[in-house]
């Protein structure tokens, strides 16, 4: 971890003030604290200077510990811990930080650190001889899926090459830094994998929207199916097959038997005896002739 140092005196504005849209917000951020505890916006408000002048300056420290109520001492050890914030000048048009971290750095970050060193300055934190470009390596951006990768002010450049990262920084010191797609620089779609899809293979599954308009037309298919289906006959897909004599449908029901009571006993026989022997017993030599007579008949007709 290097030291860092404020810049030198001979490069320190004299003064600092916060203009007038930036006063407004800094007075709006400190009353979001309770009272006696309005030092915690010194983050935010350190982070408000560097954005209006490009870097922190003494002044800027002094001036945010004023309204504060801090000991500049304070501030200062914020300033100087946090490496978010630039402590000596940098690039009026670009200051490239170059994600140093170990995927970066398997993925190339290396070869994009020589690029700046050659278009930029032989050292980080240096400015190029017009002042417009300066670089410097960071830890880790959040953005590893996609290394290697750079971050220019507020956006991030990502799936670099060393020639796409030297066209960029020619964009900028043109002042087309604007016009710069911001992101993967390859056709890679945000950090879905760079050979494709392996998962969802079907974009029409990944986007909500598609996915909606999708269950829509699905939605509206079924209703109208629906609507149709009361104009069919019934399906006879679940009708068991069978020749049983009640699934006829010829047969009428209800059976003239079972809708009499009275017919339905005259029509039964006596339930069965408990047991085989008494059962015997109770038929009658005329039911046991009258039962055998089918059998007989079969016979001569056999024969
Ligand atoms: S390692 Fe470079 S963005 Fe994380």
């Amino acid at each position: 971890m290097s030291v860092r140092r404020l810049a030198e005196p001979a490069l320190q504005p004299a003064s600092f003030a916060f203009n007038e849209a930036n006063l407004a917000w800094a007075e709006q951020t400190i009353k979001k604290y309770p009272a006696g505890r309005q030092q915690s916006a010194v983050i935010p408000l350190l982070m408000r200077a560097q954005e209006q002048e490009g870097w922190v300056t003494k002044a800027a420290i002094e001036y945010v510990a004023d309204m504060l109520g801090m000991a500049y001492i304070r501030v200062l050890e914020v300033a100087t811990f946090y490496t978010q914030f630039q402590i000596k000048p940098v690039g009026t048009k670009a200051h490239v930080q170059v994600c140093g971290t170990t995927p970066c750095m398997l993925r190339g970050a290396e070869d994009l650190k020589q690029v700046c060193r050659n278009k930029i300055h032989p050292e980080p934190h240096h400015c190029n001889e017009s002042g417009t470009l300066s670089w410097e390596e960071v830890e880790c951006l959040g953005a590893c899926v996609n290394a290697p990768m750079v971050m220019i002010f507020k956006d991030t450049y990502e799936d670099l090459t060393p020639e796409r990262l030297a066209e960029i920084i020619d964009e900028f010191e043109a002042g087309r830094g604007e016009q710069v797609p911001t992101g993967p620089q390859t056709d890679r779609f945000f950090s879905a994998p760079a050979t494709g899809f392996t998962a969802l293979t079907d974009e029409v599954n990944v986007l909500k929207t598609t996915r909606d308009a999708l269950a829509r037309e699905a939605a509206a298919a079924a209703a109208a199916a629906e609507a149709g289906s009361a104009e069919l006959p019934p399906s006879e897909a679940g009708r068991p097959k069978t020749d049983a004599i009640e699934t006829n449908p010829a047969v009428k029901s209800p059976s003239p038997v079972k809708a009499s009571p009275a017919a339905e006993a005259s029509a039964s026989v006596a339930a069965p005896a408990t047991n085989q022997v008494e059962a015997n017993k109770s038929v009658t030599g005329e039911q046991r002739a009258d039962a055998d007579k089918p059998a007989e008949d079969a016979d001569k007709k056999s024969v």
